[in-house]
């Protein structure tokens, strides 16, 4: 095989793994992300596109003859992006925008589930806010509203109480807090129990899972405080026992897989259900098309093989070629945010302290850029990501706080216990 000319589309800490794990491929000949960031850099060239501009992207593809595109984030690929690509002739990691709405609409997700019977949260469907108020003051459990489109991982309220339900869905549907993304409500019967991610590589026929990882979305220790897009991650979770992991394999990844060939939309990419595991089995909150953000930069760590042939082999159907390894051991990766986030921060804050960190720890830019001094500056609210592996959780966590106190930014925050409960048993969820 010739080396490839890669595109990679996004420009988090996600892409910024993706990249490293790229260009450790020796049939790489370029890397080009669009449009990446200062993490990205060291390992191909930035350019300054929108992945959701389709327009110039499939003209960047074109101008450096990109042999196959890798999609990181879920908006490209619910805009068309993989069709684009894929009708000019170029291979792409990643779903079409048919098979990408088993994301970008909970309600097709939802029908999908319902017929073939993936277990997940009772749930109706409105496109009228005094009808889905109705419903909600008569439901004889707690609720979660969500908007039905894509919302950038805020269009759901977990909600207490009736009121607090009514409130949400005004606030989706009538003030169109989410834009258009609310314009439809899903109502979802509010489930309990600990949640991890399930990813897989498929390319519509073969699957192969990864290890399962968790995110802690929570800004605070102790989950406490608003949600953010997350604040640090830990693979694999100590608390999954063997017997539900496999049922969560079959009975939803590769029953999902499944479905989608059946629906005429057959998936190609990263397949992420979102589980909770609840009193009465695993059950699944959400389906994502694309690889977690900060789970990818606890997983990617582990990858033994070469993740260019995966996505090669996932682009051109042929993924039961190849065999995909993992290291048994634990990562977990802590996330620094700026001051205030996720609430209002500031930018261009000196980061310092990042050559001090261990070789073998990677260092993840999710928000951090080069300044005109050549400065790493903060550019985002999530700021960078420090991944440590180790053979036992406790090894991993002291490693990646080590590191994490090395480097130094002013307002700098992260959660303490990331990983502290990989190891507790189930039972002692509350
Ligand atoms: P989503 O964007 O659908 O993943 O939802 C974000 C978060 O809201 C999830 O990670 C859960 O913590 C929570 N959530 C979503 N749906 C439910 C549900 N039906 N029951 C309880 N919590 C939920
Ligand atoms: N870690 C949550 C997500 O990527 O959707």
């Amino acid at each position: 095989m010739s080396p490839l000319n890669v595109l990679l589309l996004g420009g988090g800490g996600r892409e910024h793994a993706m990249a490293w794990k790229l260009a450790q491929s020796p049939e790489l000949a370029k890397l080009w992300i669009a449009p990446g960031n200062a993490g990205t850099a060291a390992f191909g060239e930035n350019v300054p596109v929108g992945p959701s501009n389709l327009e110039a992207v499939s003209s960047l593809a074109a101008r450096i003859h990109a042999d196959l595109v890798v999609v990181g984030p879920e908006d490209p690929l619910a805009a068309g992006v993989a069709d684009r690509l894929a009708a000019e002739g170029i291979r792409v990691f990643g779903p079409s925008a048919a098979a990408a709405e088993i994301e970008s609409s909970k309600a097709f997700a939802k029908r999908l589930m319902e017929r073939v019977g993936i277990a997940t949260a009772a749930s109706a469907v409105f496109d009228d806010p005094e009808e889905a108020k109705a419903y909600v003051r008569a439901a004889p459990h707690r609720v979660v509203v969500k908007a039905d489109g894509l919302a950038a991982g805020k269009g759901v309220t977990v909600c207490d109480d009736v009121a607090q339900a009514e409130a949400a869905i005004d606030a989706a549907m009538t003030a169109r807090t989410f834009g258009d993304a609310g314009e439809r409500v899903v109502i979802e019967e509010r489930m309990r129990g600990r949640e991890t991610s399930a990813h897989a590589f498929t390319d519509g026929f073969t699957v192969r899972h990864m290890p399962f990882s968790c995110d802690h979305k929570p800004v605070f220790d102790g989950d406490r405080g608003p949600n953010t897009g997350g604040m640090g991650a830990y693979s694999p979770p100590l608390w999954l026992s063997e017997q539900t992991a496999t049922r969560i394999r079959i009975q939803v990844t590769e029953r999902a897989v499944r479905a989608m060939a059946a629906a005429g939309r057959p998936y190609r990419g990263v397949l992420y259900p979102g589980m909770m595991i609840t009193e009465e089995g695993p059950r699944v909150v959400e389906f994502n098309c694309r690889l977690g953000d900060p789970e990818t930069e606890v997983l990617l760590p582990k990858l033994r093989t070469d993740f260019l042939q995966i996505c090669l082999a996932v682009a051109e159907g042929r993924l039961h070629a190849v065999p995909v390894e993992w290291d048994p051991g634990v990562t977990v990766g802590v996330m620094m945010a700026s001051g205030g986030y996720p609430g209002r921060y500031e930018t261009g804050v000196p980061i310092e302290g990042g050559d001090d960190v261990d070789p073998d720890v990677q260092v993840f830019i999710a928000g951090a850029t080069l300044d005109q001094r050549k400065r790493l500056v903060t550019s985002g609210g999530r700021v960078l990501c420090v991944v440590a592996r180790g053979a036992s959780i406790e090894e991993a966590r002291e490693r990646a706080y080590d590191n994490v106190r090395r480097i130094r930014f002013e307002g700098a925050h992260y959660r303490s216990d990331i990983g502290a409960r990989a190891a507790e048993p189930l039972a002692a969820t509350p």
